[in-house]
């Protein structure tokens, strides 16, 4: 499914070359088409989400695979989300058992990736798997994402930004860290919840567990399961291989729950603390989510050191912001 648009002239989804030959495509059905066939020959091209930018290659494709881990920097052992246009999709490619069946059908297409047994024989590359009997599966709820879907998909993506950094949230985020090491990015503009999917594994008990705090809040999960969800606190069996204590980090330091800016120190907001920028001045968690990755980002670009940032509540979407912000303010690796 394509965005009704206009018809235009042929080529508009092709936009100017940009960052040393990774393109800018348009956000149109142009722009989806030129994605799609870019993936089709082996390309790798960043596209919107929902939660964030993400960076596909086709999940059968094992070297376009490849190229996403070089592009990205990222270490082979941490696995990809594939990103499927329907449920049935992603029960061609794995196992889902009642709980799985219920969550798909409670909140996708949605910023919920559910960690399932991978079908034997599945098309997708082993790559993407890092040699885990699992794999994480999400239907995005963006049209432009839905219709490179229903063009080119499945297709493995991490998030489009450099291994470790900040995710991107908009396509100049995407150009500012990859820019020349991928193909295209098509551009969306902002996207709209701005944290990563909540990712989830149904065990054998007949509950779930928590891999990663995101976009859904927790709280919507449990309410569907009638169960709460269990969370692994042993690092030791920590089954989401990236969730490492340093990612999302921003160049600068940064230190949380702060009140006011400190010597030499940049303060962002949220709610009643003010600061030099905010997170959401009302004190929105949602707005605050939308805000985060664009904020740091924002202070990144503008060489910024020392970053303060002001309390936020451990509820809702408040839980992925502040897992954000603690890996952001943790010694680096
Ligand atoms: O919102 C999102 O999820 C975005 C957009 C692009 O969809 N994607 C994203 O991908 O955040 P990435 O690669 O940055 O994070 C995926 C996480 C990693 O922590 C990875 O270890 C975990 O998912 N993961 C992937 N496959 C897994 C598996 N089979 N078992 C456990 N964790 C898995
Ligand atoms: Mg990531």
């Amino acid at each position: 499914m394509v965005p009704a648009d206009p018809p235009r002239p042929p080529g508009s989804g092709r936009s100017s070359p940009e960052a040393a030959g990774t393109r800018r495509l348009a956000g149109d059905a142009a722009g989806v088409a030129e994605a799609a066939r870019l993936l089709c020959a082996g390309g790798i091209v960043a596209f919107p989400t929902e939660t964030v930018y993400g960076l596909g290659a086709r999940a059968a494709d094992g070297r376009a695979v490849a190229r996403v881990f070089e592009a990205k920097g990222r270490p082979a052992f941490n696995p990809l989300i594939v990103h499927v246009a329907s449920a049935a999709e992603a029960e061609a490619l794995a196992e889902a058992g009642p709980e799985a069946r219920a969550l798909m059908a409670a909140f996708w297409p949605g910023p919920l990736a559910l960690v399932l047994p991978v079908r034997p024989g599945a098309a997708v590359a082993p790559l993407v798997l890092a040699g885990l009997p699992t794999v994480a599966l999400r239907m995005p709820d963006h049209p432009l994402a839905r219709a490179l879907l229903e063009a080119a998909g499945p297709l493995a993506a991490p998030s489009a930004n450099p291994s470790g950094r900040v995710s991107p949230t908009e396509a100049g985020h995407v150009l500012a860290g990859l820019g020349g090491r991928i193909d295209a990015v098509l551009d969306g503009g902002p996207c709209p919840v701005g944290v990563e999917s909540t990712i989830v594994m149904p065990d054998a008990e007949g509950g779930a567990r928590l891999l990663r705090a995101g976009g859904l809040p927790a709280e919507a999960i449990e309410a569907a399961l009638g169960a709460a969800l269990r969370v692994e606190t042993d690092p030791a069996r920590v089954v989401a291989p990236g969730q490492t204590a340093s990612h999302y980090a921003p160049r600068g330091r940064l230190r949380l729950e702060a009140m006011e800016a400190g010597p030499g120190e940049v303060l962002v907001g949220f709610g009643p603390v003010r600061g030099e920028m905010s997170l959401s001045p009302s004190g929105d968690l949602r707005e605050a989510a939308a805000n985060l990755f664009a904020v740091l980002h924002r202070l990144d670009a503008a060489g910024v050191e020392r970053i303060a940032v002001a309390p936020v509540p451990e509820t809702g979407l408040g839980r992925a912001i502040n897992d954000r912000l603690r890996r952001a303010a943790a010694p680096r690796g």
